[in-house]
């Protein structure tokens, strides 16, 4: 089987910082990939190098086999890379419909053409079938977003993602400061768009959620992938011993050369 994403010796620099250094990943059609490490490793980077924020000074992106280097987020998203940020990149004073149409809003023309406004209803509807079927329920979806709970707004951001057709996932510590009951739903939601085939990578500092959820783990340590494990083949107190540095393939590869 062929990786849908692969990266390969990435490197991104801020200055003198080596953020990202020759890291290399492949994740697979209907794999969620856990990528874990400390504060600063370079997790944040790395996805936004993936996602068209920043363009690495060294290395490839190869999306469904063909090498890619996506000028702005748009690009990616374009060809079917979505990136969900907990707050991010939601409009807080528009209601859920307007929101997974953002930027892509349905029209209505009236008298052959000549006006047209917005199709609210049909917005609507297609909104409440796409929460439906990840069996999200909210009180009313015409309430601005900034009234809804950071899960129903991460709800909400999946939710965009899954009627766009999204092709591959990232989410960048989705259920930071989450309720217990929301951070389930979330988790939820990753299982299902496992099931529906959606590769994913989850970064995420809360190593139960990892564990609950991935199929794989990688962890980064000062901007390099030191590890990279199975996730039925590890465990939270042998990730940990990898996310603060006292353990690393990598050395033990240099040492062995
Ligand atoms: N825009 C930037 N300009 C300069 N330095 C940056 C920038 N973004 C990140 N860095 C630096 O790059 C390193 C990696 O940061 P990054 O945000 O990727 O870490 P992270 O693994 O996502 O950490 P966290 O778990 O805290 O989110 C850090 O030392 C950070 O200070
Ligand atoms: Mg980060």
């Amino acid at each position: 089987m062929e990786p849908m994403l692969s990266v390969r010796n990435l490197v991104k620099r801020f200055g003198g910082l080596v953020a990202v250094n020759r890291v290399s990943l492949d994740v697979y059609p209907g794999e969620v990939v856990g990528l874990v490490g400390d504060n600063a490793a370079g997790k944040s980077t790395l996805i936004k190098c993936v996602s068209g924020v920043y363009h690495a000074e060294e290395g490839e992106i190869y999306f469904e086999g063909r090498r890619v280097s996506f000028a702005a987020p748009i690009e990616a998203r374009r060809a079917g890379i979505e990136t969900i940020y907990q707050d991010l990149a939601l409009a807080g004073n528009l209601d859920v419909p307007a929101n997974i149409f953002l930027g892509r809003e349905v029209k209505k023309r009236y008298l052959g053409g000549l006006i047209r406004t917005l199709d609210e209803d049909h917005m609507l509807r297609e909104s409440q079938t796409v929460l439906n079927s990840l069996e999200i329920r909210f009180p009313s979806l015409t309430v601005p977003i900034d009234k809804l709970s950071g899960g129903q707004r991460q709800a909400v951001a999946i939710a965009r993602a899954l009627y766009w057709k999204a092709k591959f996932i990232i989410m960048d510590e989705p259920t930071n400061n989450l309720g217990v009951v929301e951070q389930r739903k979330v988790l939820e939601l990753i299982r299902r768009l496992r099931e529906q085939g959606v590769p994913i990578i989850l970064i995420s500092h809360t190593l139960p959620d990892v564990f609950a959820v991935t199929d794989r783990i990688v962890v980064m340590h000062r901007g390099r992938k030191v590890t990279e494990k199975r996730t039925a083949e590890t465990n939270s107190q042998e990730i940990v011993q990898y996310m603060v540095g006292a353990l690393d393939d990598t050395r033990a590869q240099l040492q062995e050369a």
